[in-house]
């Protein structure tokens, strides 16, 4: 039993009442236009989920069509069993048999600057080279295929020519390491790797052929290895083992026919670590992963034939393989990859790229926009931003403050904001505004995505009343689910489906307010109890962002003799604002303003910056132990920056 128990029914004292019609002009071109549109679609879903995907599924190509449309035996779905299709003939031939040939698919600019326009065509073509090369390595349906790739197309490449011929891709951040590479490998159990020699971040080339060199050497299983010529940096090549990818390209033909795979064939594995623990090979399948990132992306972004769409997550995330690739590419919009860091050369990097390239729909992490504020507001102000749209964020709840400035600085007010709360776990999006239609409140995801049974359960499996906190969990299964953890079935139930029989726990704990939206409250695992109130940790937090001075906050509980836990709060200043006593005095009396005396935090530590996994969420698990004892002993692989735990650990910012 690894599912840590809230220790309380969890309350929450946050109140948001800022609300956000969706622009008139946005609303009057977009797929969903009105309620009443809006109230039919979802009415459909939760009354026939099974025909309501379907008829979704039925603008996809399918080479044979399902016998059913979903077989469910808690917890394993099956989602058009008996059909056959292909991810790779969805994201292009589809699109270059309807004319689009000669669309941009992929625009690319590298961190040194460089740009490419990839069409439609010409990855196909490309994809089509590199799965024959591939099955000339002797690459066959079913063999996991390990990517370690900088942000570039041949990434693309890489993956859809991997779904091409139903070899599964398990993609590893480019920013891991020799072991995270070897573990994950192992595990897998996987004999071939796509690399490049090395990729640009902040103005120097990662050493991706190396690390893949160093991992070979702990790893006897890897037999092949491709590199990919990026940086033109020097690289040790071992012959027999090592090729380069535009030597196997070059003689490679330029069509390849696509397998025909089985809905429910596995497409990727793609390993988490969460916050602890030993990475999970959390895997998906091919025809309702499809289903589920194609219409999502094309509801949820609300895309449009001519749309520049952005989103700056990696490849190597889920984000990357759901709303990089697959699910933009199935509908024939054009994604731009950004190879580099967002601040590399200045931290105006991201706004310049919008301007230059005139996005119109821009997806980035609640992270990212911290940082961003922290910075100050003039590195936006001075671009032209007009052609944005929408924009988007995922993967940590984007506290009110955070979501004011994006609306407001980045949006100019004119742009609908699309919280998206999913995980890794259910392939594709679970709560989010559709944005047309739902009015936004800053801090909230809104609403359940069509189908989607999302409900607020205590332990018990009841259903909560309106604004009292429990376990975000979802009833029904969905297309894009997860299949299982790759190896491991029973760590799949443990850890999913034991807290509440046949009911998918997402490990998160949330509220639904009197509207029916959700406000996620934090991971369950750091829940805080003080004085018998349970406390999600992202309330505390954004009630120290509201404060002016402040551009990040984390907090954790640590045990105090009279009140059970006290609360302490590691606090990112804005720039150019010094740390002082009076400011944390300050602070604390602003966190008992906001939300009462009880919440106050007992300690406030002043830090540069927080520690955060790869992907960019904070690790409160390590805050805590900083916290508890000074100093770290758990798992610190998917730490972002060891120097910042130093420091923390060494009190010498307090
Ligand atoms: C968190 C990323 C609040 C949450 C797609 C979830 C969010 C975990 C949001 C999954 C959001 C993601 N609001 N919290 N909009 N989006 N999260 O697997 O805790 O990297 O369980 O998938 O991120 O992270 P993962």
């Amino acid at each position: 039993m690894t599912n840590p128990q809230p220790h309380t029914e969890l309350e929450s004292h946050l109140k948001e009442t800022r609300r956000f019609a969706p622009p008139a002009d946005f609303a009057a071109q977009a797929h969903v236009r009105t309620q009443a549109e809006y109230d039919a679609l979802h009415r459909r879903a939760l009354d026939d989920p099974e025909g309501f995907w379907e008829e979704v599924a039925a603008g996809l190509h399918w080479f044979r069509k399902w016998d059913r449309v979903l077989e469910w035996n808690p917890p394993n779905a099956r989602w058009f069993a008996g059909a056959r299709t292909n991810l790779s003939y969805n994201c292009l031939d589809r699109h270059v048999a309807a004319g689009l040939g000669d669309k941009t698919a992929i625009l690319f600019e590298g961190e040194p600057g460089d740009v490419r326009r990839v069409t439609f065509r010409e990855l196909l073509d490309e994809v089509c080279r590199f799965a024959n090369a591939l099955r000339g390595l002797g690459v066959k349906k079913g063999d996991r295929v390990t990517i370690y790739m900088p942000m570039t197309p041949e990434l693309a490449v890489a993956v859809l020519a991997c779904a091409r011929i139903g070899a599964p891709h398990s993609v590893i951040f480019g920013g891991f390491s020799v072991q995270a590479i070897a573990d994950r490998v192992e595990d897998a159990q996987s004999n071939v790797v796509i690399t490049a020699d090395g990729g640009y971040r902040r103005g120097h080339v990662v050493p991706l052929k190396a690390n893949v060199d160093e991992a070979c050497e702990r790893c006897e299983r890897i037999r092949t290895v491709v590199v990919f010529q990026r940086c033109k940096c020097d690289v040790a090549m071992k012959p027999g083992r090592d090729h380069w990818w535009h030597e196997l390209t070059a003689g490679a033909p330029a069509t390849c026919e696509p397998e025909h795979c089985e809905a429910e064939d596995m497409l990727f594995l793609l390993y988490t670590s969460g916050t602890t623990g030993k990475p999970k090979g959390i895997m998906h399948t091919t025809g309702g992963y499809m289903v589920h990132t194609n219409y999502t992306a094309r509801m949820i972004f609300d895309l449009k034939p001519d749309d520049v769409y952005w989103c700056s997550a990696d490849v190597g995330w889920v984000t990357g393989h759901s709303y990089v690739i697959y699910g933009i590419l199935s509908n024939g919009v054009t994604t731009l990859m950004y190879e580099g860091a967002p601040n590399h050369p200045g931290w105006d990097r991201f706004w310049d790229i919008i301007e230059r390239h005139k996005v119109t729909k821009f997806y980035t992490a609640p992270t990212a926009i911290r940082a961003f504020m922290r910075e100050g507001r003039q590195h936006a102000d001075r671009h032209d931003l007009s052609s944005l749209k929408l924009l988007g964020t995922v993967g940590e709840p984007i506290n009110p403050e955070a979501w004011l400035w994006y609306h407001e600085v980045i949006g100019r007010g004119r742009c609908p904001i699309v919280d998206t709360w999913w995980q890794t776990e259910t392939g594709g999006i679970m709560i989010t505004p559709i944005p047309g239609v739902i009015h936004t409140k800053p801090g909230s995801a809104t609403r359940p995505f069509f189908g989607i049974d999302a409900a607020i359960l205590n332990k018990n499996g009841v259903e909560q009343p309106p604004n009292a906190g429990g376990f975000l969990c979802i009833r029904k299964p969905w297309p894009g689910m997860l299949r299982g953890v790759y190896g491991d079935p029973e760590r799949f139930r443990r850890q999913y489906w034991s807290e509440i029989d046949g009911v998918y726990f997402a490990g998160d704990s949330a509220r639904r307010d009197e509207d029916g939206y959700f406000w996620i409250m934090g991971r369950v695992d750091d829940m805080i109890k003080v004085a018998g109130h349970g406390l999600g940790t992202m309330e505390v937090e954004s009630a120290l962002v509201s404060h002016s001075a402040v551009a990040e906050a984390a907090v954790v509980g640590v045990p105090h003799e009279i009140k059970g836990n006290a609360i302490v709060a590691f606090v990112t200043l804005r720039s150019g604002i010094e740390p002082t006593p009076a400011l944390r005095q300050e602070l604390m009396n602003h966190v008992t303003h906001t939300m009462g005396a009880f919440a106050r935090p007992e300690q406030i530590r002043f830090t540069q910056s927080l520690p955060k996994t790869r992907s960019g969420k904070i690790m409160r698990r390590l805050l805590k132990e900083v916290a508890t004892s000074g100093e770290v002993k758990g798992d610190t692989t998917t730490l972002e920056d060891f120097g910042v735990l130093v420091k923390l650990a060494q009190k010498d910012e307090e």
